[in-house]
């Protein structure tokens, strides 16, 4: 039995983020921004035709990369950023995550005109990595003129399960 004090109360969540140009990026970011959108050549994604790039610098200097790659067994495939990662995890397992950058080609060949936002369950992945990492881990999200950059992984995904 929970004992509780009848009292609601709102509670809101605020997502702190900023909307840049590119030429705002400093040299570390347009290096992220550039890797991420180069890799959505490397996408296989002939199911949904949609290419998503990631690049994740480690505090070793390497950019971990990965592109999404699908399946015909559609669930067996994986997204770019959770293929970025976990290469990242494997190959260097002590390195830790300081940037994110994600960015994605749609069918019709151009960069997404909105900012390419992690799913799911590559922001619950992703957020493994930043809670090693032992700080906020901030994620860049490519659009067509306008970047995303959010401050954390965790400020994408509120009320995270963190602790079992
Ligand atoms: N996809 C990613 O790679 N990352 C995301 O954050 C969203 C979706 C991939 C999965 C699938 O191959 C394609 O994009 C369409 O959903």
């Amino acid at each position: 039995m929970y004992s509780h004090t009848a009292e609601m109360k709102d509670i809101e969540l605020v997502i702190p983020m900023k909307s840049l140009g590119y030429e705002e990026l400093d040299e570390t970011e347009r290096l992220l921004v550039d890797t991420a959108r180069e890799m959505t050549s490397k996408a296989y994604a002939p199911y949904s035709k949609f290419h998503v790039g990631a690049a994740i610098l480690l505090d070793n200097g390497v950019i971990a990369t990965g592109a999404n790659q699908e399946n015909v067994a559609f669930p067996s495939g994986t997204c770019a950023e959770r293929s970025a990662c976990f290469w990242a995890g494997a190959n260097y397992p002590d390195a830790r995550f300081n940037m994110i950058a994600i960015a994605a080609v749609g069918p019709d060949g151009e960069t997404t005109e909105q900012p390419t936002a992690p799913c799911g369950a590559c922001r619950q992945a992703l957020l493994e990595y930043e809670k090693l990492a032992g700080h906020h881990v901030p994620i860049l999200l490519v659009g067509r003129e306008r970047i995303l950059r959010l401050p954390s992984v965790q400020s994408t995904l509120p009320l995270a399960f963190t602790e079992f």
